[in-house]
């Protein structure tokens, strides 16, 4: 019974190519560091500087910032190591299944599914509204019964915007990943565009007065503040799933695990510094900071295009966590542990066309009525469950012989790795009972299913 949980799979096996056939392999260093921005710069960089500096860290969120960079930069080296050294598709999840075994290795998959599945439809949700808003700024509403989650006595019940959105990214995910790049291309070009712009004119209305007192809640405001925009650096890990698709991955997953976590950081920290220099953070609180500040200062046209931006910087993170998730069915269902439809390629667009719309139609069940703004720690608790087996796996794939050489290795082995696993640990820590117990629940289901499915219909057997 022990070995059946814990079997493993074999690096070399993985390594050779199976199947009939094959994810194209067209992705460059540097559209995975665009796939990368992507996927992290959405609802955290144009909601939470706002609302966290004001209920948590004040203008220290720039340390706040900092602290969840760091994390993540550490785990990202993690990531870039197994991405480098054992490039195939589903992440975390399969690189469980190399170092600890299939029962890891499943119930990583099942945290990642929470993660992507969530991230998606809470994304999808914020997306609604800031379209709401924007369609507002030219007078033009949607009707209440139609945009909102299931909420009967405010008069909501389904969130159109947010279903319609998740359905047409499953549309051009279906018709494969080099399209969808192109168009998540120019969307990242349109938002980082749109964040510089902020910078640029936000900088010359700074009033250092502000940053006084700079750490209103003190280290430990800043700490809990770490937890809760860690959620904006969500994503980083997508662009490892996209392995199997990448060209010389030894190469070019570090540079885009990296790079795009880099640029995200200094974008954060810089945008930070400039809203809570530009009003005291006591007035932060709303669910457009980015937006209304520039209001503040009646730029309104600035905060019209910055809210534009918002609506699409948002559909790139759909887009890439779509993928990310997508991708995640694909292998679970590749290896038995769902049912084999999950891995079906469609012979025309090479892509798994089936998975794609089950996991549309079930994101979107959740976008559509259930209200997620609660859920967002969730989202941060399934994310932060991988990242610590990804970095202590780190170490037990060192040991493994198998790995082809000359890939990335994480710096200070094993400090860094061990370093890594700690703090993951620590921002768990952090986070509500509520979430914790939420996700209690969520792997109970998840062992339901592996017992009664997973584990009698794995390839392993
Ligand atoms: N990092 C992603 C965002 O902030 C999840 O929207």
């Amino acid at each position: 019974m022990r070995n059946l949980l814990f079997r493993r799979k074999n690096i070399a096996d993985l390594l050779k190519k199976e199947g009939t056939i094959q994810l194209k392999q067209s992705l460059g260093a540097f559209d995975l560091i665009l796939l990368g921005v992507g996927a992290i710069v959405g609802t955290g960089i144009f909601i939470l500087p706002g609302t966290v500096s004001a209920t948590h860290a004040g203008p220290g969120i720039v340390f706040s910032f900092i602290i969840a960079a760091i994390v993540c930069a550490l785990a990202g080296m993690c990531y870039s190591e197994f991405s480098s050294s054992v490039p195939v598709t589903g992440s975390a999840y399969t690189y469980g299944y190399i170092v600890f075994g299939e029962i890891v290795a499943w119930l990583v998959g099942w945290a990642l599914l929470l993660e992507y599945g969530l991230a998606v439809a809470a994304v999808a949700t914020g997306w609604s509204s800031y379209l709401s808003a924007l369609l507002a700024g030219f007078n033009i509403s949607l009707p209440t019964a139609i945009s909102g989650s299931f909420n009967p006595s405010a008069g909501t019940y389904i969130n159109l915007p947010a279903i319609v959105i998740i359905f047409a990214t499953a549309f051009f995910l279906m018709l494969g990943i080099k399209e969808s790049t192109r168009l998540n291309s120019i969307m990242v070009f349109l938002k980082v565009g749109v964040i510089l712009l902020f910078i640029g004119v936000g900088v010359f209305y700074v009033e250092p007065t502000n940053w006084q007192p700079f750490l209103p809640f003190g280290v430990s405001g800043v700490l809990s503040g770490a937890a809760l925009v860690f959620f904006a650096y969500l994503g980083f890990d997508a662009v490892s799933s996209a392995a199997e698709e990448v060209k010389n991955p030894q190469r070019n997953m570090p540079i885009g695990i990296i790079g795009s976590l880099l640029i995200c950081t200094v974008l954060y920290v810089v945008v930070s510094l400039v809203l809570t220099g530009m009003v005291p953070y006591t007035d932060l609180n709303v669910s457009d900071p980015v937006s209304y500040v520039m209001q503040l200062v009646h730029q309104d046209w600035i905060a019209g295009i910055i809210s534009l931006g918002a609506v699409v910087g948002m559909m790139t993170v759909i887009l890439v966590m779509s993928y990310g998730g997508t991708r995640l069915l694909y292998a679970l269902g590749r290896d038995g542990l769902l049912p084999k439809s999950m891995a079906e390629l469609s012979p025309k667009f090479k892509t798994p066309v089936k998975n794609t719309w089950v996991f549309a139609i079930l994101v979107a069940f959740c976008a559509g009525f259930v209200p997620l703004s609660k859920l967002t720690e969730l989202v941060n608790m399934g994310t932060l469950v991988a990242f610590t087996i990804v970095s202590i796996g780190v170490i037990y794939l060192r040991k493994n012989e198998n790995i082809p050489s000359g890939g990335f290795k994480v710096p200070f082995f094993p400090v860094l790795p061990i370093l890594s696993f700690l703090m993951c640990l620590f921002l768990i820590s952090q986070l509500s009972i509520h979430t914790w117990i939420a996700c209690g629940l969520w792997f109970v289901f998840g062992l339901i299913v592996y017992f009664v499915y997973g584990r009698k219909h794995s390839t392993m057997n």
